[in-house]
């Protein structure tokens, strides 16, 4: 068996800017006083268009300045664009409005350059915010770039998650992670469903991935379905229903290849951990 765990990489000989940019980001986001959305616009700002970043009012209403650039601009502030779960009816404006402008900051410094394939400031920058747009979110949660929610304040994520790049999350209905659970890149975690006469009749269902479950790469989990313990869905699976525990489930749509060998021998209560009773 080769055992390969991550590298230590050298310091970045800059490394002291990024650590003041996500304190000067944290302790905003500290203060109940902060005005979300503005500090997006301007983190944004300061970031994709300095030269803007003091004077973006004046700029935007400027009708002196290419159209093209006053929308750029315009669309630096989470008020002036719309995400597509803004429009589902069962969206709490509230408690969404109140998310958007840490998701709109989370999606544009994935398109940028000192985000998108940026690991560590990338990781840290997504450690920082999902507290704040998640329901819970528990300690070392890594994502990866381009990560996309739904709802996002309906995600729950206990310890030491981690999400790879291009995956799909709709917490629509809710998803609830335990701990140690990976998610590999492009897979999808489905939590909302159409009715297949009328597509607008929309059924929103709980997904689980209890403690130590794989989702591998491409990989789709459609709503309700509850991942157990330390089980694991193949790379390009669909799993349209509840996986057991210690199982490995292939294929479409997704059966048990076979029980993990480490699979303790009497199977009761071997799942007691933090996601099992939601
Ligand atoms: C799920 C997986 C781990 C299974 O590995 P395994 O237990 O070693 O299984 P095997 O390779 O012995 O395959 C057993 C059977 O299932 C089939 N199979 C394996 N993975 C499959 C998949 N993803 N989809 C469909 N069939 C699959 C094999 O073709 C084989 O079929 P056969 O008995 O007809 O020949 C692996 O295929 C997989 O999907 N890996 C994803 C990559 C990964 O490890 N990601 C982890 C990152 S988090």
């Amino acid at each position: 068996m080769a055992y390969y765990p991550l590298r230590p990489l050298p310091d970045r000989p800059r490394r002291a800017v990024a650590d003041a940019w996500l304190d000067e980001l944290a302790a905003a986001l500290a203060d109940p006083a902060t005005d979300r959305a503005v500090l997006c616009r301007r983190t944004l700002a300061e970031i994709a268009y300095p030269a803007y970043a003091a004077n973006w009012e004046t700029a935007v209403n400027d009708p002196a300045l290419p159209a093209g650039l006053r929308l750029a601009l315009a669309a630096l502030d989470p008020r002036e664009i719309t995400l597509e779960p803004e429009y589902y009816a069962e969206c709490d404006e509230a408690r969404f409005q109140r998310v958007k402008p840490l998701l709109w900051l989370w999606y544009s410094f994935d398109r940028l350059a000192p985000g998108g394939q940026n690991v560590d400031v990338g990781v840290r920058l997504r450690r920082l915010l999902a507290p704040y747009i998640f329901r819970r979110c528990g300690e070392n949660f890594k994502a990866f770039q381009h990560v996309e929610f739904s709802f996002g304040y309906n995600m729950e994520v206990g310890d030491n998650c981690v999400v790879h790049r291009h995956v799909l999350l709709d917490d629509r209905g809710g998803i609830v992670m335990g701990n140690n659970v990976s998610v590999s890149d492009y897979a999808n975690i489905y939590s909302h469903t159409h009715s297949i006469v009328d597509q607008r009749d929309v059924t929103d269902a709980v997904t689980v991935l209890e403690d130590n479950v794989r989702i591998t790469y491409h990989a789709t989990v459609l709503a309700g379905v509850r991942v157990a313990c330390n089980g694991m869905v193949g790379a390009v699976a669909v799993a349209t229903k509840d996986v057991r525990p210690y199982h490995v489930y292939v294929g479409i749509p997704a059966k048990s290849i076979r029980v993990k060998p480490n699979a303790p021998q009497d199977m009761t209560n071997v799942c007691l951990p933090s996601a099992r009773d939601r």
